[in-house]
């Protein structure tokens, strides 16, 4: 009992100089553990006469009370210590300049989309969409393409089923439009198409565009007019030659590839024109009577014009790319350029 003064005082100062949460348990162990100084004292207790034992009892009682006050007092010191810590630690500045942050790109493909948009929305077309699988009806028959049109053999589409399949044109977004819209029609119709076809310059999907206009005065001029003048601001060259060929289309007539002067050579003849002086753009015509009599269009009184390009292809003439590949292989060389 002499000593209970001393190992109070020991004890109190020992934990007074932990630091951490596991040198506090191990003090607290030394002094109220199992076999702890104090606890041993307690158990002792039991060899005195009952005065004495009273008196100790109390006395080691107030000391294990002081030593288990001290004890909370140091836990939560420590713990604030370590949260102090820590949130210097991980202090953030942020003042500091931020690292640079790398921003993406349009796509060139998109990036033609949206210019050939913007040129047609400002003549007055609206742009309009369609289904990519379709069926037969609207990507052939409506279309006025017979049974046995080589455009339906296996080679070139990619059937779903026996009557599905990838729209291989956008043409049959004008009979989806036609049949629920009644004339006049003045639309633009951008969208994926899909081909049995792989080179350098095709690509099993690409992108096409189609142009509708329709109305009771419209004719071959006037998609002349159109088609040049697109052409003429696509490529911001105002002297820009464009040529039309006689050509077919079972959907149009009468049909033409449009041509216009190659961009590489300015008409003298390059690779790139096969040394023509010419680059095919899209195909055109007016619209046949009986695609308006699959729409329920009054083929006396309306006439239309329509013509479908190469959405791709336009990239590459407009951004100088001689692998339409490269523009679906997703390298990010190739894309960052046009950032
Ligand atoms: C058509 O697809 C017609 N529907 C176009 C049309 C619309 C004519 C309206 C009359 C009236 P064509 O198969 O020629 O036509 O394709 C049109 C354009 O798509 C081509 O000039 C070319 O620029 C592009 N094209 C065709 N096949 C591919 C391909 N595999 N990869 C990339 N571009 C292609
Ligand atoms: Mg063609």
């Amino acid at each position: 009992m002499q000593n209970l003064d001393t190992l109070l005082e020991q004890a109190l100062s020992d934990l007074s100089r932990t630091t951490d949460p596991v040198e506090l348990e191990q003090a607290k162990a030394r002094y109220l553990g199992k076999g702890g100084a104090i606890t041993e004292l307690l158990k002792g207790l039991g060899k005195l006469d009952p005065d004495a034992r009273r008196e100790a009892g109390a006395a080691i009682n107030r000391a294990k009370d002081a030593v288990e006050s001290r004890l909370a007092e140091r836990r939560e010191a420590i713990q604030a210590a370590i949260l102090e810590r820590q949130l210097a630690e991980e202090a953030l500045d942020v003042t500091l300049p931020g690292r640079g942050q790398e921003t993406g790109g349009i796509h060139p493909v998109t990036r033609t989309l949206e210019r050939v948009q913007a040129i047609f929305h400002s003549i007055g077309f609206s742009s309009v969409s369609g289904p990519e699988i379709e069926t037969d009806f609207f990507n052939f028959t409506a279309l006025n393409i017979p049974e046995d049109h080589p455009a339906r053999a296996m080679h070139d589409t990619f059937y779903v089923d026996a009557e599905h399949l990838l729209r291989t044109h956008t043409s049959p977004i004008q009979i989806h439009y036609m049949m629920e819209n009644a004339p006049p029609v003045k639309i633009i119709a951008p969208g994926r198409v899909y081909r049995v076809d792989s080179d350098a310059t095709h690509s099993p999907m690409f992108h096409q565009l189609e142009i509708l206009w329709v109305d009771e005065e419209v004719n071959f001029t006037h998609l002349k007019g159109v088609a040049a003048d697109f052409l003429q601001r696509f490529f911001e060259k105002e002297d820009l030659k464009v040529r039309f060929r006689p050509s077919f289309f079972p959907f149009t007539e009468p049909s033409a590839e449009i041509d216009m002067g190659c961009v590489f050579c300015d008409g003298d003849g390059c690779r790139v024109c096969s040394h023509t002086g010419w680059l095919e753009v899209g195909g055109c015509g007016m619209v046949h009577p009986n695609v308006f009599a699959h729409v329920g269009y009054d083929a006396e009184k309306y006439l239309g014009f329509a013509f479908g390009m190469g959405l791709d292809r336009l990239a590459m003439l407009k951004y100088g790319v001689n692998d339409l590949r490269l523009f679906f292989s997703n390298d990010l060389r190739f894309l960052n350029q046009f950032n």
